[in-house]
């Protein structure tokens, strides 16, 4: 992919699942890797040095303005720069109906799956700022489409994800940084299998146009893709990878 050697990528969420197979895609297109997650990722980055890459990790909860502040500082002092932020950290939900939902878990996914990717994204800015190709993929989610019963205190976070994604796509524009939202249907990772077993995952490829499991790999090509030159002009988007299985 055109343009990715040596630009600086920043993965939230990488200790695990779709994060940690972006990090290795852009990893081996060439990008130096910074990790931030509330767990330990030095899996993740010693996978990545082995293959030859370059990658560091911290412990960083998106939700800690103060951590963030520590991990961005340190990014600065690295490299002076970010070229993509990849919002990714998150936490998968079971189902709950909505009239049984707290305000104190309405309120979890709110502020990991929302604040946290306006939390990292706001501190990361001013490095965003100094690089000439720009990039920042939320990762939301196609349930927000199917709106599944049960789903409403994620559903309602990642839709938000979708109109802070659009609102800063027109706000960056100016400064040549594209803003894009990428979405999972169903991709089997740590996340996803606390929550569901082998028949949901079966029923899911089984509607899809291609009827073959999406893996975290199928979906770090997008965020691959979206993060090259090859995607300069594409912004302010909504990007599903799931196999045809919800057309809009
Ligand atoms: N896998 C899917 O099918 C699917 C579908 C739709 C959307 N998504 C989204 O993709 C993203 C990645 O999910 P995944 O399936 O890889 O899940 P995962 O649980 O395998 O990975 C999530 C990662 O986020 C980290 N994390 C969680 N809370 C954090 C916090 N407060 N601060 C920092 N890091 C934190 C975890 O430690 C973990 O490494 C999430 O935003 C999720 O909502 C996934």
């Amino acid at each position: 992919m055109r343009g990715l050697k040596d630009r600086v990528a920043v993965i939230s969420g990488a200790a695990s699942g779709i994060g940690r197979a972006a990090a290795k895609r852009l990893a081996v297109e060439g990008a130096k890797i910074e990790i931030l997650d509330v767990n330990d990722a030095s899996d993740a980055v010693n996978e990545i040095r082995a293959a030859g890459g370059e990658a560091n990790s911290q412990i960083c909860d998106v939700t800690n303005q103060d951590q963030i502040a520590e991990a961005v500082n340190a990014i600065e002092q690295r490299h002076g720069r970010v070229d993509i932020l990849v919002n990714n950290a998150g936490v998968l939900s079971g189902r709950t109906p909505w009239h049984q939902l707290t305000y104190e878990e309405m309120n979890r996914f709110v502020q990991i799956n929302y604040l946290g990717y306006f939390n990292v994204s706001k501190a990361i800015y001013p490095l965003l700022k100094k690089s000439l190709h720009g990039r920042v993929i939320n990762v939301a989610s196609r349930t927000y489409f199917l709106a599944n019963p049960g789903q409403m205190a994620y559903v309602a976070a990642k839709g938000a994800v979708m109109g802070m994604t659009r609102v800063m796509a027109k706000e960056l524009g100016e400064e040549g940084v594209t803003v894009n939202a990428v979405a999972p249907g169903m991709v089997a990772t740590p996340g996803t299998e606390a929550h569901s077993n082998e028949e949901a995952f079966n029923r899911v490829m089984m509607n899809q146009a291609i009827k073959k499991r999406v893996t975290p790999e199928h979906f770090a090509g997008l965020i691959a893709f979206i993060a090259s030159d090859d995607a300069e002009m594409i912004t302010g988007q909504m990007i599903l990878c799931d196999g045809g299985g919800y057309l809009h």
